[in-house]
């Protein structure tokens, strides 16, 4: 029996249409990329069997430490991957998988460990790395960079509006900061939001956590890595197999539709050829709902983080 005597760590999200849309075989192999608290993994080792296989990918070692211990005593076999969901490809053998999860983003562990210095709310320095092995921390990162590329940073990772007058105002803050010798602390980047965005005052929240999702997904190269580790989860599929996408903000979204959408063209030939060259044999992947999934009604007002979820399911043809 597994082991769920364990505190609250993240409430899986969407957590019915997920196991639908993996289609789970009890003796199949399935991927999880985003492990977290091991909501949805402990969902999916339920459902195999000896014979199932569950391969899950988590670059936080404290999720990996937590998730290891809720799926201690699942029947099927349990192989934890404590690495860059980016690797999927040189850690998973091709046409091996039935399928594969995303649920992307950030766990509410991640978010409400205060230390972890994923919040705006509170005073500790900034980090927002899920691993904190890996690469600078936020405030490293705020220290070192330009405005030209911290303005690139928001707008493709937050869309947001006046980054660059954001970015110049952002740059002056770290310099002023580092000089008095201390940390960059949440506040310091709330005075900057407040004084680019004067007329906006009661958006600050909402300001303050594009900026913080972007300077995160930064420092951890997310749109990249998500990019990077769908190509090579479409060659890790067996034909058949199902690609569960779950999304929590516009850029994630656009991101795994456009990255999919590669996938689904039988033709790749030039736009600018008037006839097929290529074979018109190149589709790998088709939707298997036309739109994406949504969260309940109850299942946001029992769960405020499952709000803005987008669920996309493909499969592997
Ligand atoms: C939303 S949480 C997953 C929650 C999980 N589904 C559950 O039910 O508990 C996302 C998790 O993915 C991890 N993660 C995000 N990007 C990652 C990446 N590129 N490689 C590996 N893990 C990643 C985060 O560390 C976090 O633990």
């Amino acid at each position: 029996m597994a082991n769920i005597d364990l505190p609250f760590y993240h409430d899986p999200v969407m957590l019915a249409e997920c196991l639908e849309g993996l289609n789970i075989k009890p003796n199949g192999t399935y991927g999880d990329c985003t492990l977290g608290g091991g909501g949805h993994s402990y969902a999916i080792a339920n459902k195999l069997n000896e014979d199932g296989t569950l391969h899950a990918f988590d670059r936080d070692e404290e999720a990996v430490a937590f998730a290891t211990k809720r799926l201690a005593g699942v029947k099927c076999k349990f192989v934890v991957h404590p690495v860059r969901f980016g690797k999927i490809g040189a850690e998973i053998e091709a046409g091996t998988l039935d399928g594969v999860l995303y649920d992307l983003g950030i766990s509410s562990h991640q978010v409400d460990d205060s230390a972890r210095g994923f919040t705006f709310v509170g005073n500790n320095p900034l980090d927002l790395r899920m691993d904190r092995r890996e690469g600078v921390s936020a405030q490293e990162w705020l220290f070192k960079v330009n405005a030209d590329d911290l303005a690139q940073a928001l707008r493709k990772n937050a869309d947001m509006d006046r980054a660059f007058k954001l970015a110049t105002r952002m740059v002056e803050m770290a310099a002023a900061v580092k000089a008095e010798g201390r940390e960059i602390l949440p506040n310091d980047v709330k005075a900057v939001v407040e004084s680019v965005f004067p007329d906006k005052r009661r958006e600050v929240n909402g300001l303050l956590a594009r900026v913080f999702q972007a300077i995160r997904m930064e420092v951890n190269g997310e749109l990249k890595e998500i990019e990077d580790s769908l190509r090579s989860a479409v060659d890790c599929l067996k034909v058949g197999g199902r690609l569960v996408v779950m999304s929590y903000h516009s850029v994630e979204d656009r991101c795994v539709k456009e990255t999919a959408a590669e996938f689904e063209k039988a033709c790749i030939c030039p736009e600018n050829l008037p006839v097929c060259m290529c074979g018109g044999n190149h589709q790998r992947l088709k939707k298997v709902n036309r739109k994406p999934i949504l969260p309940s009604d109850e299942e946001i007002a029992r769960n405020s983080r499952a709000r803005s979820a987008k669920l996309r399911i493909y499969e592997r043809v």
